[in-house]
């Protein structure tokens, strides 16, 4: 009888002492796989340098000084500083690493999801990467 009673509460206990530790008991079966709903894994970590060619209409927008773009292919926010210089940014956001929510205005990155502005500047809060143009040749090396 002893021997029932501690088979039952072994067994009644565990999901109890689980959700007093604040476990979540159905955790377990979810996967580790699970995107974002922000789609902030949508896209792998950086995997070398990246050579842009600015002639191409799909960049466009660098043309001019102060335009920009999210690269989201390549996970990179780009503008143009100067006509000699691009700044290249890691795009996953600071806060909570979501890469496509982005806009640009007064020198500032501004993402929508939680509504955080960032700087434009290698020594702000967005990751940095080095870049150079040759001819029309964009280069960002991660
Ligand atoms: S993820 Fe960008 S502000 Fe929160």
């Amino acid at each position: 009888m002893e021997n029932k009673r501690r088979q039952f509460l072994r067994q009644a206990c565990a999901p109890v002492l689980m959700a007093a530790l604040g476990i979540p008991v159905l955790e377990a079966c979810s996967s580790e796989e699970d995107e974002s709903p922000y789609g902030a894994s949508a896209n792998p970590e950086p995997k070398g340098p990246v050579s842009i060619d600015l002639s191409s209409s799909t960049f466009s927008s660098l043309n001019t000084v102060g335009g920009w773009m999210n690269y989201l292919s390549e996970n990179l926010l780009l503008i143009r500083i100067s006509d000699t210089e691009i700044r290249a940014f890691d795009n996953a956001c600071p806060h909570q690493g979501n890469r496509d929510g982005w806009s640009f205005s007064d020198n500032t990155f501004n993402c929508k999801y939680h509504n955080n502005s960032y700087e434009n500047s290698c020594s702000g809060s967005l990751t940095c990467y080095q870049t150079s143009i040759s001819g029309n040749t964009l280069t960002v090396t991660r």
